[in-house]
């Protein structure tokens, strides 16, 4: 079982929006998966559907009540994904705590004592770095940190990992901590040179998915769904797949320093100064296209050039580091890139996936 504590103290940075659509993109992928609100607010209960003025028992019973066992407060909300809800009751359990022994182990002691074993417990933490987020921290062993790529500050992460080093100092314990680029939009320069920081700063514990932002988003919690049971072909959606996958190391990754294996010939993607360059082979063809989560899927947007005698086809995509999906299309035909892996999306599509890691693109 891994515990997973979604925190940052900024506001708005996309926390809830993470734990409510990971937990779902973990749970269609076949993991079993227990959503902690640990948040008064009650947003992730209310984005999955859940009347919090209604609730029964909630978070603030387990913390506050020894006695009262995960089993009576979890509710399951979905196939392979099960909450514990909290509501603005969970908001004076600080007080009154006031004072009594290991009130910051409150949570990891109550998850000791889960009705099944879950493959993942996320915890969707408030907006501070008080005794909720130090509750989540406690009882995790990993952290996920979202940084909203569109107002981007570092200041506040600095303090973060304070109070992660504090917890890990006073437990004795490691967690460990990963950035994540949310409300990402890769198409302004902003949005990249933002990424690029975020790189530097955090290096290999940033995570190459990045999401982004998604008009879909705000649709599916008004809904009380996750983003999927909204629309399945979506951007978004297909992020949170990419970071289920990527927090599982399941699927298979090419990166661009090592050689793409070759087949029937077919030359597959290849980087020259920061620029990846797609290519396929298909001397009968009258059109091709790419279409990848670059350019929102979009073949309009992908048109190769094709150099006739050779029957290549290219096209120069300025990507910033990252990892992307693609297709091609062949005289209106969709086809994975013969040259490279592929994963299969939830709707049955073979999608090519080429990362462009950040050394590289720095060249
Ligand atoms: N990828 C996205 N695309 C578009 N909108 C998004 C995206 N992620 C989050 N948002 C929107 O940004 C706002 C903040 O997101 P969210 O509630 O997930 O943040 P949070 O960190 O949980 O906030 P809080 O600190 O209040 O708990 C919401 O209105 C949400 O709909
Ligand atoms: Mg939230």
């Amino acid at each position: 079982m891994n515990v997973i504590a979604i925190a940052n103290q900024k506001g708005g940075c996309g926390k809830t929006t993470t734990a409510v659509n990971l937990a779902a993109a973990c749970a269609e992928t076949g993991r079993s998966v227990l959503l902690v609100d640990l948040d008064p607010q009650g947003h992730a209960s209310l984005a999955l559907g859940l009347d919090t003025a209604m609730l029964g028992r909630s978070m603030r019973d387990a913390l506050m009540r020894p006695a009262v066992s995960m089993s009576e407060i979890i509710l399951p909300v979905m196939e392979g994904c099960d909450i514990a809800p909290s509501n603005i009751t969970l908001a004076s359990v600080e007080q009154e705590l006031a004072g009594e022994p290991e009130r910051e182990s409150r949570l990891a002691i109550a998850l000791r004592e889960l009705p099944k074993e879950y493959d993942f417990v996320l915890i969707d933490c408030a907006p501070s770095l008080g005794f909720l987020t130090i509750n989540a921290l406690v009882a995790a062993d990993e952290a996920i940190v979202p940084v909203e790529s569109s107002s981007f500050s570092l200041h506040g992460l600095e303090r973060f990992l304070d109070t992660v080093d504090m917890v890990e100092r006073n437990m004795a314990k490691q967690i460990t901590v990963r950035a994540l680029a949310t409300l990402f939009n890769p198409r302004t320069r902003y949005g990249r040179r933002v990424y690029e920081e975020l790189t530097e700063q955090f290096g290999d514990r940033l995570f190459a998915t990045s999401i982004r932002c998604s008009v879909v988003v705000k649709e599916a919690a008004a809904r009380g769904v996750p983003v999927g049971a909204v629309r399945r072909n979506s951007t978004v959606h297909d992020d949170y797949l990419a970071l289920a996958a990527e927090l599982t190391e399941s699927v298979p990754v090419i990166t661009l320093d090592e050689h793409p294996p070759e087949d029937e010939g077919q030359p597959g993607p290849m980087v020259r100064g920061g620029v990846v360059r797609f290519r396929l082979y298909a001397p009968e063809a009258s059109t091709v296209q790419v279409a990848g989560e670059f350019n929102d899927w979009n073949p309009i947007e992908g048109r190769m050039e094709a150099d006739v005698d050779a029957g290549l086809w290219v096209l120069d995509v300025d990507l910033p580091p990252g990892r992307y999906r693609y297709r091609f299309v062949v005289d209106g035909a969709w086809i994975e890139d013969p040259a490279m892996p592929y994963e299969e999306s939830a709707a049955g599509y073979r999608n090519s996936v080429v990362e462009v890691s950040a050394a590289k693109s720095a060249e």
